[in-house]
């Protein structure tokens, strides 16, 4: 199924009925990340899975994809789905659209779960890691790829995942230079979002990996407590709904 933002197509799979929750992936990946959760999910609600611009089939409309453009893609696909009322959980840039969307449209949200994410902006150091990653993705995508996704595990689950990682590989080559180049640049000026969470009054929960390369654990940790949200730690990376899926679908069963 399509929407469209700003002349874009945005594609979505809606699944189930009643209770409507959003799954939102992260950089690089797309809606089909959700595939092994949904069957069970929507047995009882209904699951909205959303490729962001720039990833999987939906399309591109700027040099930067901000967070809040993003965020106003997802708006499109509630507005088709004639939606009001949603529970949110998204995979680390995933969590990053969910907590914009939470700021640009604050009455939709009944729920918020951060899989791997961060309210927090990005160090001055990420930021500039993001302007080297925005320059080799144009210049090489696929050496941009194959890197930029073998970081996000541990050399271990890198062996004991090779299959699925290569299958998230070959589909995130399929996605335009531009398009990750947008999500790069959007990533890397998103705002600080550690006080919008702390002030949600829904429910929200934090999911964060012990081994995750990306993320610093004990941050994440801390952040959670700060802001008064349920925490669940899970032993592995970045990619729990690879490395830890029985575990993480526990958990998206408990979102109101
Ligand atoms: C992601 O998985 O979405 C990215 O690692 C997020 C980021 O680069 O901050």
């Amino acid at each position: 199924m399509e929407a469209t933002y700003k002349n874009a197509p945005i594609s979505f799979t809606s699944q189930g009925t009643g209770n409507p929750l959003v799954l939102l992936h992260g950089f690089l990946e797309s809606k089909e990340i959700w595939q092994d959760f949904v069957v069970e999910l929507s047995a009882k609600r209904q699951v909205i899975c959303i490729d962001l611009p720039g990833h999987g089939e939906s399309g591109n409309f700027a040099e930067v994809h901000t967070m809040a453009d993003m965020a106003k893609a997802v708006k499109s696909v509630l507005d088709e789905l004639d939606i009001q009322q949603a529970s949110f959980a998204g995979h680390s840039m995933g969590g990053y659209v969910s907590l914009e969307f939470q700021n640009i449209f604050p009455t939709i949200l009944n729920s918020l779960v951060l899989v791997n994410s961060t309210p927090q902006a990005d160090s001055e150091k990420r930021k500039a890691n993001r302007d080297r990653a925005a320059t080799l993705v144009l210049k090489n995508k696929r050496a941009f790829v194959s890197m930029a996704m073998s970081n996000l595990l541990t050399p271990e689950n890198n062996k004991i995942f090779k299959s699925q990682i290569d299958i998230l590989k070959k589909r995130a080559l399929q996605f335009s230079s531009t398009g990750i180049y947008a999500a790069i640049k959007g990533m890397k000026i998103r705002t600080d979002h550690t006080e919008l969470f702390a002030k949600f009054q829904g429910q929200k929960i934090v999911v964060a990996g012990k081994n995750d390369p990306v993320l610093k654990y004990n941050t994440i940790k801390n952040l959670a407590k700060r802001c008064n949200s349920k925490f669940y730690s899970l032993p592995d990376g970045h990619l729990s709904f690879l490395e830890n899926q029985i575990e993480l679908r526990e958990i998206l069963h408990l979102i109101d």
